[in-house]
């Protein structure tokens, strides 16, 4: 790949989210969000008078097919840099593939932490910057009494394993833990919301993911239950898959995120205007399509001081880097290559769009091993 300045041959990166399959839900409005930044960065003169051009392919809801398409973009189409994965599980199939050819991954989406590669980017929250904050409010608001449904892989698992911790540490108890099927329907809840409603758990943490999140929902009200009492708390369901069960299913319940629609900044107000003029004025972002959108121009900031795409010279403009995110100010932690995000905790209302009951009054540092950064994070 050429690497000078005198170049006016394009930037190619490569894009890899699901607009097909149980994943779509979520990972088209990423793919929206990377497109969108990449349409400004172009429209703003490129980088360095080069063109960013995408290369997209759609893995189809399939962790494999994330690995496949790595390898193709990063063999076949001369790609260093990939933009993609909501699962956890993809971003397991792809890190082999970036770590065995020196790739970039830049992943925008939340996860169970307790990873690094000097391959990857992580721009969406790490246990720390969500599980703990969501502990302690539902401590606080609801009880201690938990009820744990999540889908089954690595993700759910591992972040109930660190919320269990986060639990017993405050003396709580967890009274229940069922695993559905990534591609769950709606009838595989309603025999655990009988169970729930039997046992009778002050929360129900969900860690279930995709269209199965508009299955959990719609099986709540259909049970009787009310988020009032015993809300699903979540750090997965966005306004996305809010908008995709029903804003009244919705309401009521409890997101932690870095980012929701309703921030009431002016950096929010003009990402939400663009995203919309983009994508139709029905449409809502969500912390997905933020980090999607943020860590492209935290890539094109980089990609401007190493003019190159070799992963060795442009990883170390990437950390350290600070953006100006729609969120309020971000930078990537240099030590752990996480993003140092903002924490908000959100109630969904009867518009589909996220309360903020509580926030950070500072980013809070990323501490993907929980070893105790951030732990001093201060909330209004
Ligand atoms: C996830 O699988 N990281 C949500």
């Amino acid at each position: 790949m050429a690497t000078n300045g005198s170049t006016t041959e394009p930037w190619r990166v490569g894009v890899l989210f699901s607009n097909s399959g149980f994943m779509a839900v979520i990972e088209d409005t990423q793919l929206r969000g990377t497109l969108l930044a990449i349409d400004e960065i172009n429209a703003a003169g490129g980088i360095n008078g080069r063109e960013l051009v995408p290369m997209i392919y759609d893995p189809g809801s399939e962790p494999a097919a994330f690995g496949r398409f790595a390898k193709k973009l990063m063999v076949e189409d001369g790609v260093t840099t990939i933009f993609g994965c909501y699962t956890s599980s993809s971003r397991k199939a792809v890190l082999p593939v970036v770590e065995r050819l020196n790739g970039l991954l830049w992943y925008p989406t939340i996860y169970e932490g307790f990873e690094f590669s000097p391959n990857v980017i992580y721009t969406g929250a790490a246990p720390n910057q969500n599980s703990v904050a969501l502990c302690r409010f539902l401590f606080d608001h609801y009880g201690t009494r938990f009820f744990f449904v999540g889908s089954d892989y690595i993700y759910p698992r591992e972040s109930n394993r660190v919320m269990r911790e986060l639990v017993h540490a405050k003396g709580g108890e967890v009274i229940g833990e069922i695993y559905v099927p990534l591609r769950a329907q709606r009838r595989d809840f309603a025999p655990i919301l009988r169970r729930i409603r039997t046992q009778r758990p002050d929360v129900i943490f969900s860690t279930v993911v995709g269209e199965a999140t508009v299955y959990l929902y719609q099986a709540y009200v259909e049970a009787g239950l009310d988020p009032k009492t015993v809300p699903i708390a979540s750090l997965t369901t966005t306004e996305a898959e809010i908008r995709a069960m029903g804003v009244d299913v919705g309401e009521g319940h409890i997101t932690v995120a870095p980012y929701f629609d309703g921030i009431r900044t002016d950096r929010n107000m003009e990402f939400i205007e663009r995203y919309k003029s983009r994508y139709g004025e029905d449409q809502t972002t969500n912390m997905c399509v933020e980090a999607a959108y943020f860590q492209v121009h935290v890539f094109a900031k980089a990609l401007a001081e190493a003019n190159s795409m070799e992963t060795d010279a442009l990883r170390p403009m990437v950390l350290g880097a600070e953006f100006e995110a729609p969120q309020g100010r971000i930078s990537v932690n240099p030590i752990s290559a996480h993003t140092d995000l903002w924490t908000r905790i959100g109630r969904a209302d009867r518009r589909g769009h996220f309360e903020i009951l509580r926030e950070s009054l500072t980013p809070v540092l990323a501490d993907p091993y929980l070893v105790g950064y951030g732990r001093t994070a201060v909330y209004q």
